[in-house]
């Protein structure tokens, strides 16, 4: 059975694209595989800095995760923090990549960019490195991500590579695995872009708790194109390329597929609105009932904690003792 790692930062509020893109993955690959999915308070931690509030989106975070459907008797749902490793194999991970590597990052230029004039914490520019050891400290396979992940996946890779040949055989060395449609959702407003948490305004987004009446909405206003032919491209038609590539993850076939069933726009929209709204309605009614019962999320989350160390803890001394550094006994 495969080990697959992935994990989510209690940023904001989850969207669809972490639900196409990341979320649903996560959920249909749990009884296939040995699931670990982590939130990354810790990675938070690179962007915010009011006091007491990273706690509080940790466990709605969990609680959408539990809503989506990852089941605490099969996957493996803990928080970042709680397993102390990270931080441990993270500083290991900061001394096997270059500054150069760090520097050619996307996300860290995208980020510290928008960031300008504000606080931009060497955390943001080591991000890829605790990332890395997130994922080889469960021995991953697979890593179910949407495509904005690519790079980070890659110098995780490299970081593996490189520590194994310099230590020996320690790592395994993962894959990516993205989804066929909705690797990349993008702004319903703005569909060359990313749906992103930290976009400007809300319209374009489509959150996983918004109410069916403003789904609708947001499908019905989205920017299109003046051509009026539904096709997939998505360079000559990003637009209603994202519409199609909406609705086939939601209805299960291909963005190719769906465009033959239309020729105008209105009922385009008007189907992947409800399509998502179908979609996220019950998720969203279990969203409710756990929030209800914060102390049975905590209480899944310290047994999450418990099996995510039992992995991680074998692994960092593996790693400690291939370097050879000094047992404290
Ligand atoms: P984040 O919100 O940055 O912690 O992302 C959590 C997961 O959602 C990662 O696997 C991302 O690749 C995925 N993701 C984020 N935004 C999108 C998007 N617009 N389309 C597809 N996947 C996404
Ligand atoms: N960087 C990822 C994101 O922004 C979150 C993340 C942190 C992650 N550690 C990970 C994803 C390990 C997969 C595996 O979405």
């Amino acid at each position: 059975m495969p080990r697959v790692l992935s994990c989510i930062q209690p940023t904001g509020v989850v969207h669809l694209g972490n639900y196409l893109g990341a979320l649903r993955t996560w959920v249909s690959g749990q009884h296939e595989c040995d699931a670990f999915h982590g939130i990354v308070d810790l990675h938070a931690l690179t962007v915010t800095d009011r006091p007491g509030v990273l706690g509080a989106s940790t466990l709605e975070l969990a609680a959408t995760l539990f809503a989506v459907g990852l089941d605490p008797d099969v996957a493996t749902v803990f928080v970042q923090s709680h397993v102390p490793e990270h931080s441990q194999l993270g500083w290991v991970m900061e001394c096997t990549v270059s500054h150069g590597e760090l520097s050619r990052m996307t996300q860290f230029k995208d980020k510290s960019a928008k960031r300008e004039a504000d606080f931009i914490s060497a955390g943001l520019f080591t991000y890829p490195a605790l990332q890395a050891a997130d994922i080889l400290l469960y021995d991953a396979d697979e890593v179910p991500v949407g495509e904005d992940q690519r790079q980070h996946i890659e110098i995780t890779r490299d970081i593996a590579m490189r520590f194994n040949g310099r230590f020996g055989k320690t790592f395994v060395v993962p894959k990516i695995i993205t989804p066929r449609a909705g690797a990349k959702v993008t702004d319903l407003q703005e569909p060359t872009a990313k749906m992103s948490k930290s976009a400007a305004g809300d319209s374009g987004i489509v959150y996983l708790l918004d109410e069916p009446s403003a789904i609708i909405k947001k499908f019905k206003r989205a920017v299109t194109d003046s051509d009026g032919e539904v096709r997939f491209d998505r360079t000559e038609k990003p637009g209603i390329s994202n519409l199609l590539e909406i609705l086939a993850a939601c209805t299960g076939r291909t963005p190719e597929q769906t465009a033959t069933a239309y020729t105008q726009y209105g009922p385009l929209k008007a189907d992947t609105g409800e399509a998502v709204v179908d979609v996220l309605t019950p998720i969203q009614h279990r969203y409710r009932e756990l929030m209800g019962d914060q102390a049975e999320l905590s209480r899944l989350l310290r047994v999450g904690a418990d099996k995510a160390r039992s992995v991680a803890s074998a692994t960092l001394a593996r790693a400690y003792s291939n370097i050879g550094l000094l047992p404290p006994n």
